[in-house]
Order: C-alpha cells, then structure tokens, then sequence
C-alpha cells in the first residue's frame, strides 16, 4: 500500500484546524451589522426571515391583502414567483418601510438557463465546454430577470448525472466533476456579476445538495447511496467550485441519502458545508422538502420536521410553513435554541447586507431594452452553436450544399416552445425562431412537411405526404427528439429513443435512398441504434433555445460549424444506464478479446466457457459515443505527446504537450482533452479523469503545439478514510479527441 503524503488532512482534522476550503470571507463591520440588528428583533420577525413563501405567481387583480399584512409584520423573508413588478415594488415598500425593523425582502426565480432569451437547456451549455459561454449567458439572464425585480436564481444545477433516464440531466452539468466545477464557477460569476449590491446581480444558488442526480434507476426524487469518498470526489466538487466563486446561497436535494433526507442531514449541512467547506451564505430547502421528510419516514409530523430541519441548520423554509407554525413552540420545548435561531437568521442578514438591499432595494427599473436585445440573441445563437454536438457525418454529408432541394420533416422543425426546453416559465415563444422560420427568412428552396405532429406522435397519417416530398428532393432534414415536456423535473423515462413513431419514419424515409441529415432536439442523449444506419449525419443540438433556428441554419450550410462535445456518455441502449466514462476497472475489466456477443454463444455452451468480464452479453461494454466525443467538419491529428519529465514531484510541474494539426480544409474548432490515471491506489481510483482541456481554432493545414500543466494538486483525492492527498507511483495519462480515444504516455508520482 502507498503511503499517504503529508498534506492529509482527516475531515477530523479539517473539523479542529477550521482550515476552510472557501475563500468566502466574513468582515467584522458586516458581522456588526448583523449582531445589532438581531439584537432589535422579535422571535416573530426572525422566524420570518426563515419564511420562503411561494406564492402569488398566479395571482390576478390586487395583490392579496393577507400576503401584505404577513410582510408588516416581519413574516416573510423572501418570496419565490412574484412575476408581476408592481406587486414586487409594492411589497418591497412595505418591507422597507413599514415592516418593523424595515429588513427588506429577496425575490427569487427559477432563472435556469435564461429569462427572455433562452439559452441551450444546461445540459447543452456543458457541451460548449466554455466557461466564457456559460458565465455570458448567465450575464444575460441575470440583466433581464433583475428588471422584474428578481435577485435570487435557483441556479446553477451542479447535479452530476450518470444515468439519462433522469429528467433533469437537462439541467445538469452532465457526469463530470471537472467540467461541471468549471461551468459552476462560470456560471455563478455570470449570476451575480461583479458585484452583490448591483441591482442586476442575482444571487446564485448552487443545488441540490447533494446527490440528487445519483436517484437509482434515473428515476426522480429516487434514493441516492453515495460512499464518502464519491461524495468528495464525485458530487462535492462542482459545489465547491460555486462557493469558492461566491454563490451565496445553496439549496437542499429532495433525495435521501444513505438513508438521511438532505434537508435534514447535519452531516452535510454542518460538516461538510460550515465546517469543512466554510460556506458562509445561506440554505433554502427544495419546494416543500422540509415536511416531506414525512413521506421520506423521517419526521413524524410537521413539528418534528421542523425540528429536524433548525437542529440540521437549513436557515429557509420553501413554500411548506413547518417553522412559521412550530419554532415557537419547539423553543418554549427546549427542543431548539435561541442561539440556533439567531445563527440562523444571521446567515441570511449577511447576504441581504451584501446585496446592498438595506440602502438600495428597488427594482433595476426600465426593462425595455434590456429584453431580446441584439447582443443577448446573438450571444444565445452563439451558445447553441458551441453546445450542439456532430454525431455522425457519413461521407461529410454536412454542410450541405443550399442549392440543392431540401425537405425539412419532422416534429420539432418548427416548435417554438418546445425548442426552449424546460424550466422556461418567463421565455416567449413569439420570440423563438425555429429552423422553418430560419430557412424561410433565408430565402432557401424547401418544402415542409412535418410527418408527425408532436415527438410522441403515434399517427401514421401524414407520412405519404413526407415521403412523397422526400422523393422530391435531394436531401431530407429531419428535425425530432424529445418535446420539452419529456424531460426536466419528474420527467424521467425508462426508454430513451425517439419516442412516438419517429424511428418508423425514419426508417420509411431511409428507403428512399436520399440522404438524411437527422437534428435531435431534446432534453437528454437519445438511443439512436434502431436507425443510426438509415441516417447519414446526426446533429445534436438539445434543447438549443430562442436562437436554435439560426443556429440551425449556420451549421447545416457550413456557416459555422458544431463546436460541441458530449458532457456524458451516450449509451447504445438505456439498459447500460448508468453508463460514465470515469468507471472503476474491476477485476475483470471488459475487453473485446474476452467478450462474447449473446447470438455467438454456442447453444449448450459450458457456464464459464466463455469469457467473465464486466459487459452486457447483448449490449457489449461500449458506448454509442464516448465523453468528449464530438466531429467538426475537419479534422485533426495529435501528433507528439511529450512529457517535460517522467517524474512529478511536490517541487515540479510537468508541461505536457502535444502537437495538433488541422487536416481537413477549412477552419475549425477542436477542444483538446486531457485524462489522467492513478494506476494502484490505497482505494481502486478510476480508469481515466478528466483533468484539462484547451479548445483551440486552427486554419486548413495549421498546426499549433498546446501545452498543459500538471501540478500535484491536480491529482489529489479523498480516500475512504476521508484523507486528501496523493500517492506515489504510476499514472497514465492521455491527450486526445474525447475519453475513448488519445496518445499515451506514462509518468511517477514520487
Ligand atoms: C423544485 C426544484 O427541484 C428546484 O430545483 C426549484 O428551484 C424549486 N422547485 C423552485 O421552483
């Protein structure tokens, strides 16, 4: 076993030395501000800073009497939904002025992946692996959503997600830590902007804490069971990386984990949060997830719940009242303190201080011309070309030649609220435009012929008229995938293909012979194994947002080129699920030697005749297409992988380069990965990690040497026995086009 070094440091250890992994720091006249006007309060006034209520989104007419009575009376904290911006301005008034110790209020909305103009669905922003796309876009929701008087987003979602049956790997970062801590950061510092007191930063809230998207089976709100050390290694890191940036909030997962409801986990919420990160924000539960620790058999009744939840140190309640109706009580009891309340509640004066909402709470007035502007649209089309992800272009089908005659099929061809995605309450489908209305605008030569109605259409009866139009044609551009409402929150499914009879038109249109350019739009990677043979190229764009159309068209005619990369693994089949690229080995690694398919089995054959290693007998043990992977429409070689030692050191920093060279003939876009392995380790580490990764721009013929750095921090992990560090010995480490595919070469660690 390898000996440990000694920067190791136990979560014991972390706990005693309050050697905080964040650097969110906490200033004396701030922490003034906040003691003194603790002290002014009433228990009834700091139980209401706990009070989320989620409320008023529908409300119509006059705002309700009994919501501006609770807010003059200290009742509320913050509100969640109030989309009407005279209501927002009305009761911040009352808040600041007539409340009793005047302590004013945060609006909070779900702005995920844009306002007004909407950006690819998160999952498809991780695909541009830009941090700069992903920190602009959020720019953009957070200018448009602030002039409605929203300053606090639920976002960013830094669930990693293993398994695409789970509906809201949508709204992930998908199923690497690496990549997602770099988009989490982006993302967070795009939200709230430079500063915490402009009236256009919105606080971010990085959720769910934690483990959410590990639900069994895909299968939402599931139970999650997550060893220590895939928590530190696996789930933490993206949140860290959002604290680190600054998010000054974090939400609560709906999930149990190991066996304990997050929002009432003092583990995570105290150990791991306070005290070994050193978050210094705020936590807000999910949407009711306090006294749903009822059905999770965890509290016995509301009371309890709420009990669970101060004793776990959760500050805000969303939505479910269990602290407005029992802290009182639970204090006259002795079942909680004082003390905890005040804590408590000063986590959430903190942030209101540093929002500035003490001297200036009024809403970033004057929205007209902050909504759709120019710049947002063009930045919006910019992320859906980065995000979207060629998967096959048989022959370099793709760009296609626009003089040529085109039949566009399909049932997302021209969906306007469909190509949004989810978690799109405030984008305006007027605003939207779709591939149709793009082709149009452009003046191209083609006829439409949708085929099926919806993604989940059964019926048959407009397929003559496709295939009919098809003949007419040259090429065929069939636009389908997953309507918006197939994935997202509680829209997980078992299968993953094209739902409805999508696969049978396709099929219907392959025997035409034309070729057939298949655009998926959808909230999640899609088995295409039925039909990737009856299609030429494959263009994964997600749900790409207002500007997909445009987008769209750029790619198709060779304006621009697909620039993304798959942020997860995408499976031939669901039954393979989960299915991520980051795996152990095990003792009997798959290999195509060993492997047997199902049909080749002799009848009669021995049990153990054929070869025992880790595959499915009908499904192998490969993906459809691996993590990173992505086509261009050129390419690119690597050549000369070399190391600036082949021993690294705590004084050293290896430069690995590599050389790369653009063979096609045009422009393109390639983004360079870099995967390490610990080849032994005092606990079995994964077969390949992603550590780094450059995208660079080459011009027909150029050749460019890319240089990485690797440090010893780099390579650092948590052991079972919550120990960080790195050992010595032996690692591979690759340079390449995505996960499956790269050069070699080895190093020690000594
Ligand atoms: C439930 C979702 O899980 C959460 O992500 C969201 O922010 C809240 N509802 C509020 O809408």
């Amino acid at each position: 076993m390898k000996r440990i070094h000694i920067y190791i440091i136990t979560i014991l250890g972390l706990l005693i030395s309050c050697k905080k992994e964040t650097s969110v720091k906490t200033n004396n006249a701030l922490e003034n501000k906040v003691s003194e006007l603790l002290t002014k309060m009433t228990l009834e006034e700091k139980i209401g800073q706990l009070n989320l209520r989620g409320t008023s989104s529908r409300v119509k007419g006059s705002l309700p009497e009994e919501l501006k009575q609770a807010v003059r009376e200290g009742k509320v904290g913050a509100f969640l939904n109030v989309m009407n911006k005279q209501y927002v301005d009305e009761l911040q008034q009352i808040a600041t002025t007539e409340s009793p110790n005047k302590i004013p209020l945060i609006f909070a909305r779900d702005v995920i992946h844009g306002f007004k103009t909407i950006f690819p669905i998160p999952l498809g922003m991780a695909a541009s692996w830009d941090a700069d796309v992903a920190k602009s876009s959020s720019r953009v929701a957070a200018i448009e959503a602030s002039s409605f008087g929203v300053r606090w987003t639920f976002a960013p979602m830094l669930d990693i997600a293993r398994d695409a049956r789970w509906g809201r790997i949508a709204e992930s970062p998908g199923e690497d830590p690496y990549l997602a801590s770099i988009l989490g950061k982006a993302y967070v510092e795009g939200f709230q902007g430079d500063s915490l007191n402009d009236p256009t930063s919105l606080i971010a809230c990085a959720k769910h804490f934690i483990g959410y998207g590990a639900a069994i089976g895909g299968r939402d709100y599931n139970t999650a069971i997550i060893n220590k050390e895939l928590l530190q290694n696996v789930y933490l890191p993206p949140f860290k990386a959002a604290f680190k940036a600054g998010s000054q909030t974090v939400m609560t997962a709906f999930n149990e984990m190991n066996g304990i409801p997050a929002s009432g986990d003092k583990y995570l919420l105290q150990d791991i949060l306070r005290k070994q990160i050193g978050f210094d924000g705020f936590v807000v539960s999910d949407w009711n997830s306090v006294t749903e620790m009822i059905p999770h058999g965890f509290a016995k009744d509301e009371k309890h719940a709420a009990k669970i939840g101060i004793n776990a140190g959760l500050n805000m309640e969303m939505t479910s009242q269990s602290y407005e109706k029992y802290v009182k009580e639970l204090l006259q009891e002795g079942k909680i303190t004082e003390n905890q309340i005040n804590s408590l509640v000063a986590d959430i004066l903190r942030v209101k201080f540093r929002m500035g909402l003490f001297e200036n709470s009024k809403r970033a007035q004057d929205d007209s011309g902050k909504l759709y502007t120019e710049n947002h649209l063009q930045l919006a089309k910019e992320a859906a070309i980065k995000s979207s992800v060629l998967l096959k272009n048989e022959g370099n089908l793709l760009p296609l030649n626009k003089n040529k005659k085109i039949v566009i099929i399909g049932p997302l061809a021209n969906k306007p609220r469909e190509q949004l995605g989810t978690w799109t309450f405030d984008g305006d489908k007027t605003h939207t435009k779709t591939p149709v209305t793009t082709f149009q605008q452009n003046n191209v030569d083609f006829t439409f012929v949708e085929g099926l109605t919806f993604s989940r259409d059964i019926a048959e009866n407009q397929f003559q008229k496709a295939i009919n139009a098809a003949k007419q044609s040259d090429f065929i551009i069939f636009i389908g995938g997953e309507e918006a409402i197939l994935s997202g929150e509680a829209h997980s499914r078992a299968n993953i293909n094209l739902p409805g009879k999508q696969e049978k038109l396709i099929k219907e249109l392959a025997k035409i012979g034309k070729p057939i350019v298949l655009v998926i739009m959808a909230g999640r990677p899609i088995t295409i194994t039925n039909i990737i043979k009856d299609v030429d190229a494959v263009l994964m764009t997600w749900h790409p947002g207002t500007m997909g159309g445009p987008a769209i068209y750029d790619m198709i005619f060779g304006n621009e080129e697909p620039q993304g990369r798959l942020p997860v693994t995408w499976p031939k089949v669901a039954g393979q699920l989960p299915l991520f690229y980051n795996h152990k080995n095990t003792g009997r690694p798959a290999s195509s030697k060993e492997f047997v398919h199902i049909n080749d089995i002799p009848i009669g054959a021995w049990q153990s005749s054929l070869g025992n290693t880790s595959h499915y007998l009908d499904a192998g043990f490969t993906p459809h297409f691996p993590f990173g992977y992505g086509l261009g429409y050129t390419t690119f070689e690597y050549t000369n992988l070399t190391l600036s030692s082949n021993v690294l050191t705590n004084a050293n920093t290896l430069k690995i380069s590599v050389d790369i060279k653009n063979t096609g003939n045009r422009k393109g876009n390639e983004i360079v990965q870099l995967y390490v392995q610990d080849v032994v380790g005092s606990i079995t580490r994964p077969v390949k990690e992603l550590k780094k990764f450059k995208k660079i721009s080459l011009e027909a013929g150029e050749q460019q040497t890319v240089t990485f750095e690797l440090e010893v921090n780099d390579l650092k992990y948590y052991n079972n026995k919550m120990e960080y560090g790195v050992e010595q010995g032996d690692f591979n480490i690759w340079i390449g086009k995505n996960a499956a595919n790269g050069l070699k070469e080895t190093f020690k660690y000594e």
